[in-house]
């Protein structure tokens, strides 16, 4: 795909903060780790990638905006654009060795994304999208699932660390789900749950209480691969709800149905 200069920025930014993460990766247990909370862990690497990608995307772009999972919000002289940024998505995977984590770039025009990266550096994945230009992994073109059975079909969903305030929601929706599809998976990392459904590796994900930065380069992907995005609370936008169903055309429906039937 021929993409624009940004999505090339935005490519060349996460490729540059996963070599910095793998390298890390490799001595994760000397890494200095403090902790913002319960599950919420944060060290050197998460905090040297997002410097990395803000210097190179600041750096090419003074003008635009900023909010990042580390650094926090920075409105820019434009006030149209800005990066949102998560540059290690599945902390608790990385930290305890497991190669499930990502770096997580978007693009907002108007408060629309128009492009999105996650790369998944332990596995030299690189998913990309561009609006009105379709998602790909590494040269290949991604379409969502095309399984129609919701007996079939695999989900995936996350708890937010503490999980206290969305786990009793979460669980009310497995208790419904479960029984009547083939499984639901919980592997740690949003943005990757997101560019699997693109990637038609599960039909759907869905979770509550989840940030912009988490979400906001997987929506794109899934909507370039052909999927459908809603927020679990209708009628709300899905920033503003901290919610989200992603799933193939066949799935949506159903999931949305289920997942917004009142406790
Ligand atoms: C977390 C992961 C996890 C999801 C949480 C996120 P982080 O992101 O994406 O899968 O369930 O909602 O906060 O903290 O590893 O960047």
């Amino acid at each position: 795909m021929q993409g624009s200069a940004n999505l090339n920025l935005m490519i060349k930014a996460a490729r540059k903060a996963g070599r910095s993460l793998v390298k890390d990766f490799r001595e994760v247990e000397n890494l200095q780790v403090s902790s913002k909370g319960p599950g919420d862990f944060v060290s050197k690497a998460d905090r040297e990638a997002e410097r990395i990608i803000k210097e190179e995307l600041r750096g090419a772009r003074p003008s635009y905006g900023w909010l990042g999972e580390e650094t926090g919000e920075d409105a820019g002289e434009d006030p149209t654009r800005r990066w949102i940024v998560d540059p290690l998505d599945g902390t608790t995977n990385f930290l305890h060795g497991l190669p499930h984590w990502a770096v997580s770039i978007a693009l907002e025009h108007k408060g629309e994304v128009v492009a999105g990266v996650i790369f998944d550096a332990a596995k030299d994945e690189l998913y990309y999208a561009e609006k009105g230009l379709g998602a790909f992994m590494n040269e290949t073109r991604l379409r969502v699932s095309g399984r129609r059975n919701m007996i079939e079909a695999i989900f995936a969903t996350g708890v937010p660390f503490g999980g206290k305030s969305t786990l009793p929601a979460t669980l009310q929706d497995l208790a419904r789900l479960m029984p009547v599809c083939a499984g639901v998976r919980r592997f740690g990392s949003a943005a990757l749950d997101l560019a699997y459904v693109a990637a038609g590796r599960y039909e759907g994900y869905w979770e509550r209480g989840i940030n912009p930065w988490d979400m906001a380069a997987g929506l794109i992907l899934v909507k370039e691969a052909g999927g459908f995005i809603g927020p679990v609370r209708e009628g709300r936008d899905i920033f503003e709800s901290g919610s989200v169903i992603a799933a193939n055309a066949e799935m949506f429906e159903p999931m949305c149905k289920i997942l917004r039937q009142p406790a």
